[in-house]
């Protein structure tokens, strides 16, 4: 019998839906979801994530009291979790924290990416050891800082029996390739819109935070000649490696489009924006000639009923399914996915991106930020 190896995930997406946390054990060769944890994230505090994002004239004081605010939301959700689960933070090795994203800056001479949610708060108001800022070593290692999940996609998700991808849908949807044997390659890449334009939209016109089931867009008819002008934005065609965000994929981006046209419903909008998702993802790649047989799918986007089952359509003879199949709820994957790293850096372990990010070669990611009573690594 094994000691527990408990670490923390602790993630916003691009979705800002609320902080997702979760408690994993480590102590066997695969990890354990042991309990899972939704903090909402106060409506103001989420306002002003969505205007640093928009780059719409905040200031620098601004910026930095998100930093600190999200980082106390943060440590929040992991009290939270703790006290459902009766634990004390002495018995969590370490939290693996990836911050809130307001801009992420893949390209040009000085590409950077920037998260909020302070990790020196974290460790303080938790008690609990925090390793934060996965992705700025990435991209000083040459890569584009994201898509991390796909690395932990390939140590849980492989089966050597079937050819599998794993496909997140969250405000951004991303694809994952597991390698299957020395013949492939492990390879992921940010496709492009998941939820993110369907949610704008719903909130712009209804103030609802998303369209449950999709229901809303399959009362609409998909306007063949909207969606062509939207898959025409050149960065579905660009080559992977990619990543993208709200930077590109937003309202402003949606609007611009539609103002070209007139005379269709809200509803249309909305169907052809969920055609847009899901065409975007079929046609980001060749997936029979890859040999692909199953489409795991995790993300919010896995609750949308509508869209995996236009998935489904687009791609016949390929098995789409939600992740809870392989026994991990859509849910809580990415936050997995950084306990995963945060045990890889505590454990002085590196993680080759090279693949997936384009980055130079192996780099243990992160920043460690030591709780004064907190676990030490063992390194
Ligand atoms: N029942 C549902 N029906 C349709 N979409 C849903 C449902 N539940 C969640 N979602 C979508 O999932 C999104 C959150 O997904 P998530 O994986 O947390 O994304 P992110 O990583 O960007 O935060 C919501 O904003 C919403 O669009
Ligand atoms: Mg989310």
């Amino acid at each position: 019998m094994h000691s527990p190896q408990y670490f923390i995930g602790l993630l916003s997406g691009t979705s800002i839906d609320g902080v997702d946390c979760v408690l994993a054990d480590f102590a066997h060769a695969r990890p354990r979801l042991v309990a899972t944890h939704s903090e909402p994230i106060p409506t103001s505090l989420r306002n002003d994530i969505l205007s640093l994002c928009a780059d719409k004239g905040l200031s620098l004081v601004q910026l930095g009291e998100t930093d600190v605010a999200m980082g106390r939301v943060f440590a929040r959700a992991v009290i939270h979790l703790l006290e459902k689960c009766s634990l004390q933070p002495g018995s969590i090795l370490a939290i693996g924290s990836h911050g809130q994203t307001v801009k992420h800056h893949p390209t040009g001479e000085h590409a950077f990416t920037l998260q909020v949610g302070d990790p020196n708060t974290i460790s303080e108001l938790t008690g609990i050891t925090t390793i934060a800022d996965f992705r700025r070593k990435d991209m000083a290692a040459g890569g584009q800082g994201a898509p991390l999940a796909p690395l932990f996609h390939q140590s849980y998700f492989l089966d050597s029996g079937v050819r599998r991808a794993v496909l997140n849908i969250g405000g951004i949807a991303n694809i994952t390739l597991l390698k299957h044997d020395e013949h492939t390659a492990l390879s992921g890449f940010d496709n492009g819109p998941g939820n993110v334009l369907m949610d704008s939209w719903i909130n712009l016109k209804q103030g609802l935070p998303y369209d449950a089931g999709g229901q809303w867009a399959e009362s609409g008819q998909v306007q063949p000649e909207l969606l062509a002008r939207l898959l025409d934005e050149p960065y579905f065609a660009r080559p992977f490696p990619k990543s993208t965000g709200r930077e590109l994929f937003n309202l402003d981006w949606l609007q611009s489009r539609l103002a070209e046209f007139d005379g269709f419903s809200d509803a249309d909008v909305q169907a052809t924006l969920l055609e847009l998702t899901a065409r975007s993802i079929v046609q980001s790649l060749d997936w029979a000639a890859r040999g692909i047989q199953e489409v795991a799918v995790c993300g919010g986007g896995a609750h949308n009923d509508a869209l995996l089952h236009r998935l489904s359509q687009l791609l016949p003879g390929i098995r789409v399914f939600s992740s809870a199949e392989l026994g991990l709820a859509p849910d809580w994957v990415e936050g997995m996915a950084f306990a995963w790293m945060a045990n890889k850096t505590w454990n002085g372990e590196s993680i080759d991106s090279s693949s997936v990010t384009g980055a130079r070669g192996p780099r243990i990611l992160g920043g460690i930020y030591l709780a004064e009573s907190g676990n030490r690594p063992p390194h």
